[in-house]
């Protein structure tokens, strides 16, 4: 608060400073701008997936992207809805909380992961100066059997090499894109389940952590943090564990999850085994056998490759690989393990990202998913695309970021779509061959990535150069599963 009324007094003096000749004109809402702004904003970005680029208007209506945020902001945390920065308002946004946003990718992953295996490991890969080793571990301990109190998971500590879960203390930068703010504000963040760093837990060592209320106290955020780490993102349900703001006034000695987050774990996992309920065993990934593709066979071809969220996914039969790093073996799944109204042996699959949309074709129909969602009102007809009623299906479909155009390929032709007018452009369709040298039909899949588009046909992968007009290389097509 002490700072907001300095800051106002400077601004007042800067303007008894001003030449009085000076004609520049002014803006007076520039002037009547809340001081608090930039704080806002900085929260909105971090916590609401406010754009780093939305610059502000001076004279902000209810249209303005920051006064949305705000209420989103307000609603989510249990605030009057105003959309304004008032004292409630900012109170909240000064409270000290978890790092992971509210709304939006912490980062890039489809949906809501979790862990497929009920038995899982964490390291403490170090630890803070303020607290014994021996209350650090048994603060993760407890946390960890909080959740393993209500489902079919079980935790078990390693001490060395590569845990499911990572914990670790650090500040400010360490090693990922989210750097620490120092004392309060941000006081950890998590990831969701996943290979690498994925499901790994990092607490801010400047904060003062301690086993009672006097200062952060280590399970409590603990227990919050290892929720994102089996696959929970943020509850608006003030009673929740899951709840993103700090609650300094939860009562320790009589802790326990709320039903909220005992839903949303067990629609994850199920209920412990023991449970009267009818025990929900976790999808475990298809095990290698006659009948599943291989990943190094040499002779093996996709049905459709398509990306989603950042990821990449490669669709086999009733399959896909999924690769969310470059350099990390990707994860095989059942596609209805993920979305269980999806057909097996797709067409074609590509991502509108600028509408976190992925669409998925298979005869004539497709669908749109966002996450793990499949979005309501699908499966609708190609035809409403404008394909003429001959086209019974796609083979390849590629959507071009920059240019807002959606490549279809089929048999020896493609058409082009227009993503802003939303239909197919004139003059099409064409011939592959006149537009894509070197590609011979009929493809089986295409992906953009790096500037370049990847024709897949059988076990040939064409690199193909979209502004050379060339193609630049050829591979095998598995060589993006680190074969
Ligand atoms: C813990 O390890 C991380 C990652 O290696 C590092 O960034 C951090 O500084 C370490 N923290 C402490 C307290 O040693
Ligand atoms: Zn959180």
């Amino acid at each position: 608060m002490e700072r907001t009324v300095r800051m106002r007094h400077l601004a007042i003096l800067v303007l008894l400073h001003l030449p009085v000749c000076w004609t520049y004109p002014l803006d007076r809402t520039a002037v009547e701008e809340d001081p608090n702004m930039d704080l806002a904003q900085q929260y909105l970005e971090s916590y609401y997936n406010l754009g780093k680029d939305v610059k502000r208007g001076f004279r902000r209506k209810d249209s303005d992207p920051i006064v949305k945020k705000i209420q989103e902001m307000q609603k989510f945390l249990g605030l009057e809805v105003t959309g304004k920065l008032d004292s409630n308002t900012l109170e909240v946004m000064a409270k000290p909380r978890c790092g992971v946003p509210d709304v939006g990718q912490f980062t890039t992953f489809p949906g809501a992961p979790k862990w497929w295996k009920t038995h899982l490991t964490y390291r403490i890969v170090n630890y803070t100066l303020d607290l014994p080793r021996k209350v650090v571990d048994s603060a993760i301990e407890k946390a960890l059997r909080v959740w393993e109190a209500v489902t079919p998971l079980t935790f078990s500590r390693v001490d060395e090499g590569e845990a499911d879960i990572m914990i670790l203390f650090a500040v400010r930068g360490h090693g990922d894109f989210y750097s620490f703010d120092g004392p309060g504000k941000t006081l950890a963040h998590a990831y969701p389940p996943g290979q690498g760093f994925y499901g790994d837990a990092h607490f801010d060592d400047d904060e003062r952590w301690t086993e009672d209320e006097s200062g952060t106290n280590m399970f409590l955020v603990a227990a919050h943090e290892l929720g994102h780490s089996l696959g929970l993102s943020h509850s608006d349900n003030t009673e929740a564990l899951m709840y993103p703001v700090y609650n300094s006034r939860t009562d320790l000695a009589r802790f326990r999850l709320s039903r909220d987050d005992v839903a949303g774990i067990q629609s994850l996992y199920g209920p412990p085994p023991s449970s009267p309920e009818e025990p929900v065993v976790p999808t475990e990934p298809p095990a290698a056998g006659p009948g599943t593709p291989a990943r190094c066979d040499p002779e093996l071809s996709f049905d459709a490759v398509g990306t989603l969220r950042g990821e990449t996914l490669f669709f086999k039969d009733r399959y896909f690989w999924r690769k969310f790093h470059w350099d990390l073996e990707p994860e095989f799944h059942l596609i209805s393990a993920f979305w269980p109204s999806l057909p097996s042996a797709l067409d074609a699959a590509y991502e509108v990202s600028s509408e976190d949309t992925t669409f998925i074709f298979k005869g004539n129909q497709f669908w749109a998913i966002r996450g793990l969602e499949v979005q309501a009102g699908y499966p609708r007809s190609i035809h409403t695309l404008g394909f003429p009623p001959t086209i019974r299906k796609i083979d390849a479909a590629v959507s071009d970021k920059e240019k807002k155009k959606t490549y279809f390929f089929v048999e020896e032709k493609y058409w082009r779509f227009d993503e802003i007018s939303q239909s197919l452009d004139r003059g099409f369709p064409r011939l592959i061959v006149d537009d894509f040298p070197g590609v011979e039909p009929k493809v089986d899949a295409v992906l953009q990535a790096f500037g370049f588009f990847y024709f897949f046909s059988g076990s040939t992968q064409i690199e193909f150069d979209p502004n050379a007009r060339m193609v630049t290389r050829r591979l095998k097509s598995n060589s993006w599963l680190l074969c």
